[in-house]
This record gives structure tokens, sequence and C-alpha cells, in this order.
């Protein structure tokens, strides 16, 4: 049931935990390699999943660190949130609160293209780093039998993006996915072609009028038709078919309170100290507070404790925040588009 792309063969007894680095499985969406697909995720890898929309790119959305993996397997500049997709209503509202409005289409349209984005549960346990740092969160029911059997299987909810590089179309075939991935994630779950082919539809339950995102697998008639009320549109004022919410909550979450100095040589007397490596920057008897994004220098685990440092820095009440370089190679693309942006968004 399962063969590998690239030379050489995995090991007759592949050990579940070991990621795999630069072979990618093909996997039959049959038990068995539904159940090597959850072993890969529950150990943190990334794997490619079908969906009735088009091929996700999945990882535990629990685990920041795994959910680095995604950014740095898709090369995506920048932390976007991600849609977390849960098995069943049930399993979704421990993550997210769901108003009148958003409890009427998740039972209209789920299992289905809809993605619906409402408050953090305070039960939730999708990390922050798929977030982005947000206070609501975007989740999903799909509609596959391989996706819900996975879903089961892993029994925690999975962030996944489309499973293209950064900038490239959406794959609606496991083959698509191979073409572009392969290599990169550690396996490819093979659910034929998918139903849909495009993204789903992304509603805002934020409270009010719930707001249109992204068109996309559901229409708007229909969801308005389920509503009885017409749906706000996107006021972002961007053509980005992503675009992320309304101004202020998007912004005031993303900036910290301190001022955020990024490349600092030397630490200033009263600020706290963002640090990325083994070698500290001068002045750390001043610093009120210290967090290492990783003391080995791995972009993968700078990424995973990006938010979660930076929040329990800006809690110290410290006034100024200095961030030590990070190398904008690879994930450290998208951290230094975040502290840049945390450097900005003040005031
Ligand atoms: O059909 C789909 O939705 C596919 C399949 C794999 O499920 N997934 C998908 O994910 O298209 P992605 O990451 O390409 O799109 C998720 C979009 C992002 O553009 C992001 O801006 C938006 O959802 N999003 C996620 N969380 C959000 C939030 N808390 N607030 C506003 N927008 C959010
Ligand atoms: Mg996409």
């Amino acid at each position: 049931m399962n063969s590998t792309l690239t030379a050489p063969p995995r090991p007759a007894t592949p050990d579940p935990i070991a990621p795999v680095s630069g072979t990618t499985e093909m996997l039959s969406g049959d038990d068995a390699g539904i159940a090597r697909a959850a072993a890969l995720l529950r150990a943190g890898a990334c794997v490619a999943l079908p969906t009735e929309t088009v091929y996700g790119l999945a990882a535990d959305a629990t685990d920041a660190r795994a959910v680095a993996g995604i950014y740095e397997a898709k090369g995506r500049p920048r932390f976007n949130p991600l849609i977390a997709h849960c098995a069943d209503l049930d399993s979704a509202c421990r993550e997210g609160v769901f108003d009148a409005h958003a409890r009427r289409l998740a039972q209209a349209f789920w299992p289905g293209p809809l993605t619906l984005v409402v408050p953090l549960a305070g039960t939730a346990r999708v990390s922050e780093l798929a977030r982005a740092g947000l206070p609501s969160i975007a989740l999903r029911v799909p509609d596959h039998p391989v996706a819900t059997a996975l879903l089961r299987a892993v029994d925690r909810p999975l962030a996944a993006p489309s499973a293209n590089p950064s900038g490239r179309i959406s794959p609606t075939e496991a083959v698509h996915v191979a073409r572009d991935m392969e290599g990169r994630i550690a396996a490819i779950l093979d659910g034929g072609a998918t139903r849909i082919g495009l993204e789903s539809t992304i509603v805002a339950c934020l409270g009010g009028v719930p707001r249109l995102l992204r068109p996309g697998g559901v229409s708007r008639e229909a969801i308005e038709a389920v509503l009885g009320l017409a749906l706000a549109d996107d006021s972002s004022a961007s053509d980005a078919p992503s675009a992320p919410l309304a101004p202020g909550m998007l912004t005031s979450h993303y900036a910290p309170r301190a001022r955020v100095r990024l490349d600092a040589q030397a630490i200033e007397p009263g600020e706290a100290a963002l640090l990325f490596g083994s070698v500290p920057p001068h002045g750390m008897q001043n610093a009120v507070a210290v967090r290492n994004l990783s003391e080995n220098g791995d972009l993968r685990e700078a990424a995973a404790n990006l938010f979660g440092a930076m929040r329990a820095l800006d809690e110290t009440g410290a006034a100024g925040i200095a961030v030590a370089p990070v190398p904008e190679h690879g994930l450290g693309e998208a951290i230094t588009d975040r502290l840049r942006r945390a450097a900005a968004d003040r005031g």
C-alpha cells in the first residue's frame, strides 16, 4: 500500500517517530495508509491529505513545532492563520465559541466546504502559531471519508493550508502534491481527485452580522438562505482572497504593548531580551526578562516559540523588547516578517 517517491526505500519496519527527511511516502487512502498517516501526524510530521475542496498540507494543530513544519514545507514568507480541521462539530466546539449564526451554519453545511472563523474557546488546544496569534480561530469539518477517518485516528485538530508551495496553484490530485512537495513532507495520503476543486468559503461569526471573508465551495446565496440575512463583506479592502479580518482586532493582537527593537546588538537598561542562538548580545545584565527562541539556532523551534515568547516578554511590563538578529533564510523570513510588523505596528 505504500511506495516511496525517492530512493532510498524505507526500511521494512519504519520508525514512526523519526521525521522522514527527503523521502515522501505515497500512502493509499485505505485503513493501513490512514493509520500510517495518523502515526506520522501524531509524531509531528507534515502529511498531505485529501479533502473535498483541495489537498491540504496537514500537521497537528496543537503542536507549534509541527505547524512550523507546514510553513517550512510551503516556503511561506509569512505566518498566516491556518484553518483547523476537525472530525465533527463537537470537536470543533472545543476549539471555538459558536454563536447562534455559527451554529446554524455548521449544522447546515458541515461536513462541507465552509470554514467558520469564531472566537477562540477557553478549552482550545490549537497552538498560537497555527492562529498566527489571533484570538479567533478558523474551523472546518471536511466532507471526505479519508479526511474524516484520519481526523478520528489522530484525535487532534489538524492545521492544513492547501498543499502547494507558496504562490502556486492549489492541488486537486495526489500527483499534483507529489510534483510540488516531494521530498519536503513526510507523506501524501491519496484520496483521489477532489470533488470540488476550490477552497472552502470562509465566514467570520465574531458577533454582529456574519462576514464573508473568502468566497469558495459554498455560495453566498446558500449561506444567506440559511441565515435569513445578507452577509457583510470583508471590509479589509484588500483583494487578497485571504485578507484576514476586520481592522483593529488583528492589529491590536498582533502588536505587543512594548516597543520592539530589532537586530539589537546590546540590551539597554529596562529592556526585555528576545534571543536567538547561543551567543548573547552585550548588556545582558540590563535585561529585565529573557527568552530564547532557540538556543541551538533552530529556526523551526524559533517559529514554534515566537508568539509565546513575545507574549511572555510583553507581559513582564518591560518598556521595550530588544530582539537579537534572526537569520532571514528558510523559516527565518516569516519570523523576521512577524517581528518587523510587531516593531512597526505599535502606536
Ligand atoms: O478548502 C480549504 O479551505 C483548504 C482545505 C485544505 O481545507 N484550506 C485552505 O487553507 O484553503 P488556507 O490556509 O490556504 O486558507 C486559510 C485562510 C487564510 O487565508 C487565512 O487568512 C484565513 O483562512 N483565516 C484563518 N484563520 C483566520 C482567522 N482567525 N481570521 C481570519 N481569517 C482567518
Ligand atoms: Mg492556499
